[in-house]
């Protein structure tokens, strides 16, 4: 099992409704056996995604190819044991979930900036909300 990281930054010129985007995503990953999660903000994107490596190069490839962003920057390929997103295809986090936190746990400076960012505080991050989504639906069902 690997996961793939990489960044982006989004095409101000071409918006989309984010919740149709990912359900689209969504399926293609489902049928390549890929999980993950996408974290954006109104600039940028950052996407973690697990599977296989050939299934990871595919749908890589094809989100590479998307005019919804640019500059696309891998951050890392690399073994990673076993899947953090089982149950999720393609999660995602808008800017505003969390975004004091991020700031003061991930930030550089006293923007937060994620090209600015190690892999591995880039993964710590993406598994941080998976974390606190779980944390917060498990308190609503208290
Ligand atoms: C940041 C980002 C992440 C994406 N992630 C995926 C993905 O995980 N799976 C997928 O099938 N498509 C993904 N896409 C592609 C989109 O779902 C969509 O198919 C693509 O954006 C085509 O439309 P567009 O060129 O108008 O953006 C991604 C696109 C972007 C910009």
């Amino acid at each position: 099992m690997y996961h793939l990281v990489y960044i982006s930054d989004r095409n101000q010129g071409h918006a989309r409704d984010m919740e149709q985007f990912v359900n689209n995503a969504s399926n293609f990953n489902e049928e390549h056996n890929v999980t993950g999660a996408l974290w954006f903000s109104d600039t940028e994107f950052i996407h973690l995604m697990e599977g296989d490596t050939g299934d990871l190069e595919t749908v890589y490839n094809y989100v590479t190819n998307s005019a919804s962003h640019n500059n696309v920057e891998l951050v890392c390929i690399e073994e990673c044991g076993r899947r953090f997103f089982g149950d999720w295809s393609m999660a995602s986090f808008g800017d505003n979930t969390h975004s004091g936190m991020i700031a003061q746990q991930f930030g550089t400076s006293r923007c937060f900036q994620p090209r600015k960012l190690p892999p591995d505080r880039l993964i710590n991050l993406i598994y941080f909300l998976e974390e606190e989504r779980k944390r917060s639906a498990e308190n609503a069902i208290c």
